[in-house]
């Protein structure tokens, strides 16, 4: 096939320096030079046309970019598979495999590189086509020094991004990734009955104290049924207020009542294929609890103003109430109780499993420290004496806001007894138990805070009893923690 290209004269003067590289010649560094440095553009040049070849080096050499070249296809995936290339610059019309087919390929091999194709008269379309296919650009023969620099320079910045944006999408799935960490027997024995419980389809309540872990065991039933691929949908009952729950949960046709002014989708409909996870269900009004009923028993609902719905969905559900108590007094529908407490597992508090103190220490000082960018901070023998002697009324969550705030506040990279909340510090016999001062000046707001979470270590995370404690509603809690579940979407 004859090349359709002229060597580009723009670029043909400065012909007279040594590449840097070429298909044999090229260093090929060890991979953490080539990808590391994030300032730095590596390009691969492909033509099967060597003066073109030599020129293309030579611009991208001078721009202080990190070269290697190819004469075809072939070579040129071999690089992207071994480097970390962040564009390809590559001529369209190739004996053997063209620069369209490269483009495919490299999408496979190395899907963030770019490419920008370099295409002669008359093969405008097909580089049009190849825009399309996900090329970057494309520049025409001959070649003018400045277009292709600047087109590079425009797919480097654009893959550099996308390269940043995965990272950081990575960093975040690494940190908010919950695995449950913990060997001791109490936990084993709860992740047992979970996992023979995941597949099926039944109701799984789950119970325990305020922060041992509730809504943790909520995900591993559903990571652990055959719905995992589906989506997994948390609504917590306590924290929406009561005349929107229904609608949050059923959703409603547009018109339905004042304020409905467009369709909204439900928590069930949002859920359908997979689970619905139901925290805090003993705050459920007569209402819904009644609604709830009917779609355990029915397997179906009515949007509200609308027509039926099948649902396809498995219930997990969890509270801190003691759910027969509010059965024997009325506030809790014994038919509702029955249909959600198929199988029950508790959640044991931490004072419960002390053994699994020091490795959530570990598990929380190194998700902190990455979080943070700090240095990894280990515990001294002393700190993790305290830690693993303190009752943990606020349990696994407690223990986790300590171990945020040790390495917030961390100046060294161990965490020392001085480190610690002076009550687990001194142990808790020295502080006197149910009383709270404060200092002149302090802001009615620090003050309210600071009664929360007292009155709830008091009731070892019992919001329900604390909120009357209080005199104040459970949601107003939920509300100062600024642990509400907001409204849907
Ligand atoms: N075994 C564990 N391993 C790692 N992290 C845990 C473990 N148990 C709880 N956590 C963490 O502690 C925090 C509280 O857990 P979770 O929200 O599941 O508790 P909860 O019982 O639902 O609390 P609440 O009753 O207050 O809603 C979360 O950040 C969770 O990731
Ligand atoms: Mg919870």
């Amino acid at each position: 096939m004859p090349k359709n290209v002229t060597p580009p004269t723009d670029l043909k003067a400065s012909n007279d320096e040594r590449p840097e590289g070429d298909d044999q010649r090229s260093p090929e560094p060890p991979e953490a030079v080539a990808a590391g440095a994030a300032g730095e553009t590596t390009v691969c040049v492909v033509d099967d046309d060597a003066s073109n070849l030599q020129s293309l080096e030579t611009i991208f050499g001078r721009e202080g970019f990190r070269v290697f070249s190819a004469t075809g296809a072939k070579r040129a995936l071999e690089l992207c598979r071994k480097h970390r290339v962040n564009v390809v610059v590559t001529d369209l019309m190739m004996p053997g495999t063209s620069g369209l087919e490269l483009l495919r390929a490299l999408k496979q091999v190395s899907p963030e590189s770019q490419v920008v194709l370099m295409t002669a008269y008359g093969t405008v379309e097909t580089a049009v086509s190849a825009m399309k296919e996900g090329a970057f650009d494309f520049v025409e023969k001959p070649l003018k020094r400045a277009s292709i620099v600047k087109s590079v320079r425009l797919a480097a910045s654009h893959q550099k991004l996308l390269a940043e944006n995965r990272a950081l999408k990575q960093k975040i799935e690494l940190l908010t990734h919950r695995e449950i960490v913990g060997t001791s027997p109490a936990l084993r024995r709860v992740l047992e009955v979970a996992t023979q419980a995941a597949p099926s389809m039944a109701t799984v309540l789950v119970l325990g104290e305020s922060g041992t872990g509730k809504e943790l065991l909520a995900r591993f039933v559903h990571q652990h049924s055959t719905r995992a691929a589906r989506p997994f949908i948390a609504v917590n009952c306590a924290a929406i207020p009561e005349a929107i729950l229904e609608a949050e949960l059923f959703g409603h046709e547009r018109g339905s009542f004042t304020g409905a002014v467009a369709r909204r989708e439900g928590r069930f409909a949002k859920a359908q294929g997979g689970t619905l996870f139901l925290d805090e269900i003993g705050e459920l009004s007569p209402a819904v609890q009644v609604k709830l009923l009917r779609v355990l028993q029915e397997g179906e609902y009515e949007p509200i103003g609308g027509d039926t719905v099948k649902a396809d969905v498995r219930i997990v559900a969890a509270t801190n109430r003691d759910l027969k108590r509010e059965v024997q007094e009325g506030r809790f529908r014994e038919d509702l109780f029955y249909r959600l407490n198929v199988i029950s597992v508790t959640a044991p508090p931490l004072r419960a499993r002390r053994d699994d103190v020091p490795l959530l220490v570990d598990h929380f000082l190194g998700v902190y420290c990455a979080k943070n960018s700090k240095p990894r901070v280990t515990p001294t023998p002393a700190a993790l004496a305290r830690l693993v002697a303190y009752d943990w009324p606020g349990n696994v969550r407690e223990l986790e806001n300590v171990m945020e705030r040790a390495v917030v506040l961390s100046r060294s990279a161990e965490l020392g007894v001085d480190d610690l909340p002076e009550s687990i510090a001194q142990g808790d016999g020295d502080a006197p138990r149910g009383v709270m001062s404060f200092a002149v000046g302090t802001t009615i707001d620090e003050i309210e805070l600071v009664a929360i979470r007292e009155t709830l270590k008091q009731t070892r995370g019992d919001k329900a009893l604390a909120a009357q404690l209080l005199g104040i509603s459970i949601r107003t809690i939920y509300r100062k923690l600024g642990e509400g579940d907001a409204p849907g979407p």
